[in-house]
């Protein structure tokens, strides 16, 4: 019997991925907290260079797809529990290169719950294989409506198809196998450390350059947007608590239009910066929209507010602040990240589009 439980969580270093980490090895001392994550242009351990250090928490650079490297990592640490972040994340790139979606977010978690499988050999007490998924793979809403746990699935991008196809393998292996998972499917995020290909750290950076803000077709598409600690607590909640075999949607109950978004975003950065003269708002361009682009996403998330008692604890406008604040303050990151080939996919995505 070990002493210790170990717990895996996959794109620790990433955006959400680096809060959880942070979250997990702060709160649980008597936990061991494995980090794994392939390091790709989205990851970055300076994401948490502040608990590098902690005696419960280590770093292992591997890519998910290496089904071998998978297998021997979880034969060498008996994880106890996978919380699954890692994936490609952002739909502009999954426009240009869908391959690489189904090779990440879907083969990348078929190796993972195979080797749990493997690992836990039909044992489940205490197991977990909880996957993060994305509120993409319920489609578009019309004006009214909320996606709910039992909305019908219907991805409209490569990502979302890719995030829909492996929530289906993970419920799949559930019902085939017993594997004890949980899914939870959340709305936008945002705050610190994300990387600036979203719209918020997008807009930020090139505010801070005075480059355009390229709307995409008229700004009218509506996002339910979270601070990503109000998600990372959810996620925290739902490993502690959550029913298995079972699906949780998380959402900020705070729907914004693009264009309305902006121009919040536009008015607090010329604070910030002392630009209220020639406000921000002058940069914004709407530009060829995006294909297949979601109208709006809306998340209820009452089961989660009822049985787990969870709901988002920071306001849109204290949220984005804080995010603000924190770019300013990190413009060496900003800038580090978004050189190389950030500014190649940039130049493809941008100018050539
Ligand atoms: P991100 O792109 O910032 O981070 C992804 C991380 O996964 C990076 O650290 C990257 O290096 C790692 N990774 C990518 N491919 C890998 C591979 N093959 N092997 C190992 N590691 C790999 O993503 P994010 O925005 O933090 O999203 C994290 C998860 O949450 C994803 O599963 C995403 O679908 C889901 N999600 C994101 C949002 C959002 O608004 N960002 C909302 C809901 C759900
Ligand atoms: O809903 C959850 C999803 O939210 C996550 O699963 C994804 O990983 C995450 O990337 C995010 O997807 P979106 O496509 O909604 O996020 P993005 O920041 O790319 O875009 C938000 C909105 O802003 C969307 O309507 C497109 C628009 N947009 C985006 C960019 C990058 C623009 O108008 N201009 C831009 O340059």
């Amino acid at each position: 019997m070990k002493e210790q439980q170990n717990i895996l969580i996959t794109g620790g270093a990433g955006f959400i991925g680096s809060h959880v980490v942070r979250l997990f090895v702060e709160k649980y001392p008597h936990l061991h907290i494995f980090n794994l994550d392939a390091l790709t242009y989205a990851g970055n351990l300076e994401n948490l260079k502040d608990i590098e250090a902690k005696p419960n928490y280590n770093f292992l650079k591997a890519d998910i797809t290496d089904r071998s490297a998978v297998f021997k990592l979880f034969k060498e640490y008996e994880f106890d529990s996978v919380v699954h972040l890692a994936a490609e994340s952002h739909v502009d790139r999954s426009i240009k290169d869908p391959s690489v979606f189904v090779k990440t977010n879907i083969t990348g978690t078929l190796n993972l719950m195979d080797a749990a499988l493997k690992c836990w050999e039909k044992d489940f007490k205490n197991k977990l294989f909880y996957h993060i998924s994305t509120d993409e793979v319920y489609g578009s809403l019309g004006a009214k409506g909320l996606f709910r746990e039992n909305s019908p699935y219907k991805p409209n991008s490569p990502y979302a198809a890719s995030k829909a196809a492996s929530d289906h393998f993970v419920r799949a292996y559930g019902e085939t196998y017993n594997l004890p998972y949980i899914i939870s499917n959340c709305s936008n995020n945002y705050g610190p450390n994300q990387f600036p290909e979203k719209l918020i750290p997008l807009f930020i950076n090139n505010i801070i350059q005075q480059k355009p803000l390229p709307v995409y077709g008229n700004g009218n598409y509506t996002r339910d947007w979270l601070f990503v600690l109000d998600h990372a607590r959810a996620i925290d909640l739902i490993f502690q608590k959550g029913k298995l075999k079972s699906t949780y949607n998380i959402g900020g109950f705070n729907e914004w239009k693009n264009i309305d978004l902006v121009k919040l975003l536009c008015k607090i950065m010329d604070k910030k910066l002392n630009r209220s003269a020639v406000s921000a708002e002058k940069l914004i361009e709407f530009v060829k929209d995006r294909p297949g682009h979601d109208k709006r996403y809306a998340i209820d998330a009452s089961k989660i507010n009822k049985e787990l008692g969870w709901q988002p604890s920071v306001s849109f406008k204290e949220g984005l602040e804080q995010t603000v604040a924190w770019y300013l303050s990190n413009k060496e990151w900003l800038e580090r990240v978004s050189s190389g080939d950030y500014r190649e996919y940039y130049k493809r995505w941008y100018v050539e589009n």
